[in-house]
């Protein structure tokens, strides 16, 4: 499976946990050399742990802060040489309503999320375009239809959507794919850590999990888009109900998203 990696030189932001992990989990023994980063060490370790030898890179950074991002794929390129593909994949959502929340913590979410995205893009492009590899965003349906309660987190996801169609039209003629996903609700670690109104972990998280699509499927997804050089790629039937519906029919889209939401005037997703 996924012979195509094989050899490739992938570098992926927040590989310690979720679809990140999973994704590695796939590359690896499709035999691709793969770089990641994150902000805990400890999961950083228990992927170097399942995955010894020269084939894994890891970094503790954050990819909010410019010089990581920098060191991040400095080192890649002194691990590996070069990079193919760069999966931008890090991010933290946020649930608390505009009323309660602290605008400083919209500011976090784009600062991970979107410009964490330019950071990692601008540092590899050289060797991206001279590989004629590929960017990847793991973008959101967030990206497509802003969501009650998570308002930054949307917004952060619009934001890499247009700022990556309009580098795939700047890098048309340079052989570079750059393709964006927007997973629907995968199994993972993100509403656990999304932010609450103060900025801290929320610790809990408002869906059934175990209902939900298991990141080792949505990573086989991601793998097959870029095998396939798609441009994007919107993921589960919710997903893309909810992406078609907005589009054609967006008023009715608010009545739907407010009823899923919201209970007796209570935000419960
Ligand atoms: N799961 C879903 O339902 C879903 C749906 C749509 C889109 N997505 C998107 O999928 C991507 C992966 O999310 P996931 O669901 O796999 O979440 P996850 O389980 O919480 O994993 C997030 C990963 O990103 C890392 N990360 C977070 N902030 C970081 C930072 N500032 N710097 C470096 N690494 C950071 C985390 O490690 P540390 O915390 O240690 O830094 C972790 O490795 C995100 O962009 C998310 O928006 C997820």
């Amino acid at each position: 499976m996924f012979n195509f990696f094989k050899d490739k030189i992938v570098a992926i932001t927040g590989g310690s946990d979720g679809i990140g992990r999973a994704l590695i989990e796939k590359l690896i023994p499709a035999g691709a050399r793969v770089s990641t980063c994150a902000r805990n060490q400890d999961k950083l370790y228990d992927l170097q742990v399942k995955f010894p030898g020269t084939q894994l890179h890891t970094l503790v950074a954050d990819v909010s802060n410019k010089n990581d991002c920098s060191r991040f794929i400095e080192t890649t390129i002194q691990q590996f040489g070069s990079i193919d593909i760069l999966i931008n994949n890090a991010g933290v959502s946020m649930r608390s309503l505009l009323q309660d929340t602290d605008v400083e913590v919209i500011r976090k979410v784009m600062d991970i999320n979107f410009f964490g995205t330019v950071y990692c893009t601008k540092f590899a492009l050289n060797h991206i375009i001279k590989n004629k590899g590929s960017i990847v965003a793991i973008s959101s349906i967030a990206g497509y239809r802003g969501l009650p309660g998570r308002s930054g987190y949307s917004a952060s996801k619009f934001a890499v959507n247009g700022w990556m169609e309009a580098i795939r039209t700047e890098l048309s003629e340079e052989g570079v794919n750059v393709l964006w996903i927007s997973p629907g609700f995968t199994r993972s670690n993100i509403r656990n850590a999304a932010l609450n109104a103060e900025g801290e972990a929320r610790g809990d998280t408002p869906l059934n999990e175990s209902e939900l699509m298991s990141p080792e499927e949505c990573a086989g997804h991601i793998l097959t888009a870029i095998e396939k050089r798609k441009r994007t790629l919107i993921l589960t039937y919710k997903g893309k109900q909810t992406v078609f519906l907005n589009k054609f029919f967006p008023s009715l889209t608010d009545k739907l998203t407010r009823n899923f939401f919201f209970k007796n005037g209570k935000l419960i997703k």
